[in-house]
């Protein structure tokens, strides 16, 4: 079911999200998978997030494989900050999309069990470094003037707060909210702006984050990394969410997509009456 309504053309995609895309939290899962497609479109990748040697071994193998170029940026998004450093590596590059992928958080820790310090590293990386990063490439696209792409990989946490991960899904509500803004006022620039609302999927993080915990995992009830990645290319001109079911094979999501996005729509004009004078 979340099949996108049309394959992505390589050829507009290279065009309208290339010559370069910079995807922070490059090294696995979604964010790996993001790599791997948009390299076979032949778009350029900044590969960003904390391990050197994978990164650079992956931009290595989709040079060799793609004829890419590739830059890697070795950057923790919880640091304030991180979200300028990544602008600034990549602030001689003709940027078309940029893929705001790292943002998970381990799972099952009250509100009060953690040092409030903590809290503060999730809004860095999820909230205050996606402002960043969207503000910045935002406007280099907008000068450029022959568009691009904001994808955003949230969560389905982000429909409602959840126990345990009261900080987690509330950073992710703001990025979905956030996106389903930025995707009104952007299209008119032809800027396309997706949100993800992930499904649960066996990347090497979620792995690790449940390993010796009581969470119980089907490994069949969760999604393969690769494939959301690759819809969400697919999607990506058709936001401002993508939605998933909880599980493989479960309900299908489009019409509650549809429905979040005229909402969107209709209230436009809502939006723009803030910029239009007083009527007298
Ligand atoms: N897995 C799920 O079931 C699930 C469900 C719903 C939503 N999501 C969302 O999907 C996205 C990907 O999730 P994921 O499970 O693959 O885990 P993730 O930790 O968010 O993403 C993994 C990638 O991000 C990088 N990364 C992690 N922490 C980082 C940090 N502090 N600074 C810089 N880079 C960092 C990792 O590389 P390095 O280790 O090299 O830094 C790796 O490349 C996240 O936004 C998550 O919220 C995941």
């Amino acid at each position: 079911m979340t099949q996108p309504p049309s394959p992505l053309d390589k050829a507009a995609a290279k065009a309208k999200y290339g010559p370069w895309a910079v995807i922070a939290g490059a090294s696995d899962g979604t964010g790996e998978g993001f790599a791997r497609e948009l390299a076979a479109m032949g778009i350029n990748l900044v590969l960003s997030s904390r391990r050197r040697q994978v990164l650079e071994a992956l931009g290595a193998e989709l040079a060799s494989a793609h004829g890419i170029e590739y830059r890697v940026h070795v950057q923790d998004l919880m640091v304030p900050g991180a979200g300028q450093a990544i602008l600034d590596a990549a602030a001689d590059l003709d940027v078309g999309l940029y893929v705001s992928n790292a943002g998970a958080d381990a799972v099952g820790r009250g509100f009060l069990d953690e040092e409030v310090e903590r809290w503060h590293c999730m809004v860095t990386m999820n909230v205050t470094n996606v402002v960043e990063t969207c503000y910045g490439f935002g406007r280099k696209m907008l000068a450029r003037g022959n568009g691009g792409g904001l994808l955003i990989m949230s969560s389905g946490s982000a429909m409602g707060g959840i126990p345990f991960l009261s900080m987690y899904s509330s950073t992710k509500a703001f990025e979905s909210n956030f996106c389903e803004g930025l995707w009104g006022e952007l299209k008119p620039h032809g800027i396309d702006v997706l949100c993800v609302l992930a499904p649960l999927m066996d990347t090497p993080c979620f792995r690790r984050n449940t390993e010796g915990t009581g969470f119980l995992m089907d490994a069949t009830a969760a999604f393969d990394p690769f494939d959301v990645s690759r819809d969400a290319l697919g999607w990506l001109p058709h936001g401002p969410l993508l939605m998933y079911p909880n599980l493989v094979g479960g309900e299908d999501m489009r019409p509650e997509m549809a429905e979040r996005r005229a909402r969107v729509e209709g209230s436009m004009a809502l939006g723009n009456s803030f910029n239009e004078p007083a009527a007298t």
